[in-house]
């Protein structure tokens, strides 16, 4: 069997694709290269194209004789999707369409795709269930929902089985330091965190002290993203073993706060972090963290790696990385 993965070129699309390679699966990376980066890839054929090009995606499929697709690639700035929305509309969901129907067409049977918790919103009861209300409050999220909705029908009509998997706060590096994000395409907090830690920027911005929190700052579901990557492998494994198509959280199970992450970076990396409080963030929920229960039961997935795993490899890598790939030899 072998696995397209779109976006693979990506931050959590790379480290997803070395762990596919490393436990056997062939692996193929279709990635436009307009955020991704060549050197993510290694060790793996890369197609440079757009998942909307049906006939590119048809050809790949069918020359590498593709059987299970994990989708990555897609924009992912909340701000930006409500700047431009039909930036997010045509590639996120027409994108995703086209490369769905190609590939349920080309006969690809397993499907796994990123979806996001910022589909619940600002959720009534933490940690958040798969049964809990959908509330996007951004088109990026509303494209994501959309997505997903669009898998649910290709499974009733055309027999497409998927994994849609919610993800959390997907954060640190590889622990080899290899591979990692780029500072300069994110608005999230770790990221940030390193920036100001490393001298690249003055300080970093904490978005509202004053929300209903036990310090008064966000709290979200920080996971590391090898763990992340690994519930792709127990993804594509329960489809192979006929798992039906599902949706299901993707987290930790526990809540951090933006100092916890703050006081956490300073403890490991042994460093002040240089800080100050700043107004909330607009569409911010105060509380947002996952319950990965489903995840467990029914994929046999869960976290294994701590918040000190995530702040030491996310130091290692900006430290080693200040540019992202670009400084990679
Ligand atoms: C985390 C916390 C901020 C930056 C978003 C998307 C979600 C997912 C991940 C995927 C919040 C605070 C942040 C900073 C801060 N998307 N913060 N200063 O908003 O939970 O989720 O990214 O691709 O779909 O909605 O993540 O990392 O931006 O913020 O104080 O400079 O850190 O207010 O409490 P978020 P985040």
């Amino acid at each position: 069997m072998t696995v397209l993965v779109t976006g693979g070129a990506g931050y959590i699309g790379s480290i997803t694709t070395r762990l596919l390679s490393e436990r056997g699966f062939d692996v193929v990376v279709l990635d436009s290269l307009e955020l991704g980066h060549r050197a993510a890839v290694t060790d793996v054929p890369l197609v440079v194209g757009n998942i909307a090009d049906r006939d590119l995606v048809t050809k790949t499929c069918k020359e590498h004789k593709i059987t299970d697709m994990v989708h990555f690639a897609a924009y992912k700035a909340v701000g930006e999707s409500m700047a431009d929305p039909g930036k997010y509309f045509d590639n996120n969901v027409t994108g995703a369409h086209a490369l769905i129907s190609a590939a349920t067409d080309a006969g690809v049977s397993n499907f796994v795709f990123s979806s996001t918790a910022s589909i619940y919103g600002d959720p009534d009861i933490v940690p958040v269930t798969e049964e809990a209300e959908v509330r996007c409050e951004s088109v990026y999220a509303a494209t994501k929902r959309m997505t997903e909705q669009i898998l649910e029908w290709y499974s009733t009509t055309r027999g497409l089985r998927s994994v849609s998997l919610r993800y959390f706060n997907a954060a640190g590096a590889a622990s080899d330091g290899s591979l990692g994000e780029n500072w300069r395409y994110s608005q999230n907090l770790v990221p940030h965190v390193m920036k100001a830690l490393l001298g690249f920027a003055p300080a970093l911005k904490v978005f509202g002290n004053d929300y209903p929190t036990e310090d008064g700052t966000g709290v979200r579901d920080y996971i590391h993203v090898e763990d992340l990557a690994e519930s792709h492998v127990s993804a594509l494994t329960y489809l192979h073993n006929g798992g039906d198509t599902m949706m299901c959280n993707v987290g930790t199970g526990v809540g951090t706060s933006v100092m916890d992450i703050i006081t956490t970076t300073e403890r490991v990396t042994g460093r002040t972090v240089p800080y100050d409080i700043a107004p909330r963030r607009a569409g911010d929920p105060a509380c947002c963290y996952g319950n990965p229960a489903r995840a467990k039961q029914v994929l046999g997935w869960s976290s294994r790696r701590s918040l000190d795993d995530i702040i030491a490899s996310a130091y290692a890598w900006h430290s080693a990385h200040p540019e992202g790939h670009a400084t990679q030899a």
